[in-house]
């Protein structure tokens, strides 16, 4: 536990403990929320077995409604880069409240996150505020239409965008999780005008580009994948790409909702040392509250309403609990030098779970990490690069590992395809901790009788 944060009380059990099992929850809430979550991966189908439902979470931790205390790499699918529950993002949100929930007019507290975002990210001249993540994909997209006077939108097999019509296509997340390629929902007139190519392949690239350049507006990419596992591209594929963007004519869009200050206070725009046209945020950007931001150069900016005629606009956008959240995030990243810390951290964890790899060649199974990121790739030796590599049984390897980390009060997300992360909050002895619990679960999981799950 990191000094500062407040310790989450083993033996104190809730309301919920004493009246409710996770499986009472869940039988209750599909009652009346469809599949008994408020957004797919969360209802265990693609590990099996009982969804925790969380009664309270502090730091790297997080206590469910049986009180039972898990050790959490989730970490609500990236936001909480300090932990759950910060003391001083609490006290900041608090404060925040006391001056009003939201306004619906301008404020101080935007212009400060958008500063901070501005001289953190290169070519991040303006900035967006949006409520989610999907929201500042679907509207950069629609700006870069609006800027290029183009309609044909490329983006690549296995990125995930968020789940406006045209993203869901060929995408990651949910969307890979529940062996759906795309929605269906998606109207055909929609998804036409969205290309689709592997990751990984100049040669696609060059073909693509020379038939379809001049009437593409934009490209979306997450330039460090990490929806559909974690396919580490090449600089060299990153680069080529940009340069025939460039070429014709076409805008470079970055989705680093995931990598955004994630990698880095630069994300993965400093990572490469590549500058996208535009690049879309959520997650740590709002610090744990709702928020999503889109920014890139001033010139195509002037596009967007209330300057230009590309419309958009949200209810709730730089909402001032959201905005006050992520600016003290992104301030004790910086005066923490919190990047640092979490490669230690995460060197530790790849170094420590490497080793026991290394020691079982029979295992079929890499670790992939990039800072704080990480995944564990099922069903070969060597890493991925593209979707359609990723081994046909990664997927039923994983429920075993997932299950068995479980047991063990080691909470990953409950996805093959999902990746993991660590927050300030995590310890020396929590990151021994779960290399400890992953090799017991990795020789449980490649165990040779193994085919149905531990106790
Ligand atoms: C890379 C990427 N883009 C967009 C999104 C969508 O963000 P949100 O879930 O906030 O709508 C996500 C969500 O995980 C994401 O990982």
């Amino acid at each position: 536990m990191m000094p500062g944060h407040r310790p989450l009380p083993m033996n104190q059990t809730s309301q919920h403990a004493r009246t409710a099992t996770n499986a009472h929850l869940f039988d209750r809430a599909r009652g009346i929320l469809p599949g008994g979550v408020s957004s797919p991966v969360r209802a265990f189908r693609a590990v099996g077995g009982t969804p925790r439902f969380v009664d309270r979470a502090s730091g790297s931790r997080f206590t469910d409604a049986e009180g039972e205390v898990y050790l959490d790499f989730v970490q609500s699918w990236g936001p909480l880069i300090l932990g759950h529950a910060h003391p001083e993002i609490v006290d900041t949100v608090t404060a925040a409240a006391q001056r009003g929930l939201t306004y619906g007019a301008p404020h101080l507290g935007e212009v400060e996150l958008a500063e901070r975002i501005r001289d953190a990210y290169p070519g991040a001249d303006r900035v967006r505020f949006t409520s989610s993540g999907t929201e500042a994909t679907m509207s950069a997209i629609r700006l870069a239409r609006g800027f290029t006077g183009r309609d044909r939108l490329l983006k690549f097999d296995g990125c995930y965008h968020g789940h406006s019509d045209g993203l869901l296509v060929a995408a990651g997340s949910g969307a890979i999780t529940l062996g759906e390629p795309s929605s269906a929902g998606v109207p055909a007139d929609v998804a036409k005008w969205t290309s689709v190519l592997p990751l990984d392949d100049d040669t696609a690239l060059e073909t693509f580009f020379a038939a379809h350049g001049a009437e593409t507006a934009a490209v979306i990419l997450e330039p460090m994948p990490a929806n559909n596992g974690l396919l580490l591209q090449r600089c060299d594929w990153l680069r080529k790409l940009s340069g025939l963007a460039k070429q014709h004519g076409t805008l470079v869009i970055w989705d680093e909702v995931i990598s955004g200050f994630r990698v880095g206070m630069g994300g993965a725009t400093d990572l490469y040392g590549i500058t996208p046209d535009l690049v879309t945020f959520g997650k740590i950007v709002g610090g744990g509250l709702p928020c999503g931001a889109f920014a890139g150069r001033a010139e195509i900016f002037e596009q967007l309403a209330p300057l230009g005629p590309v419309y958009q606009a949200g209810t709730l956008s730089g909402n001032p609990l959201a905005m006050a959240a992520g600016a003290k995030t992104l301030e004790i990243l910086v005066r923490d030098d919190v990047h640092a810390r979490l490669n230690i951290l995460g060197r530790r964890l790849e170094q420590g779970v490497r080793a026991h790899i290394d020691a079982h060649p029979d295992w079929r199974v890499a670790i992939v990490r990039v800072g704080s990121v990480f995944w564990m790739a099922f069903g070969d030796r060597t890493p991925p690069r593209r979707a359609d590599a990723i081994a046909a049984d990664a997927a039923q390897l994983y429920g075993r590992f997932f299950n068995a980390c479980l047991d063990r009060k080691v909470y990953l997300a409950p996805s093959a395809y999902e990746v993991g992360f660590l927050s300030l909050a995590h310890t020396d002895d929590e990151i021994d901790r779960a290399v400890e619990v992953f090799a017991e679960a990795l020789a449980a999981t490649f165990a040779p009788a193994s085919g149905s799950r531990e106790s």
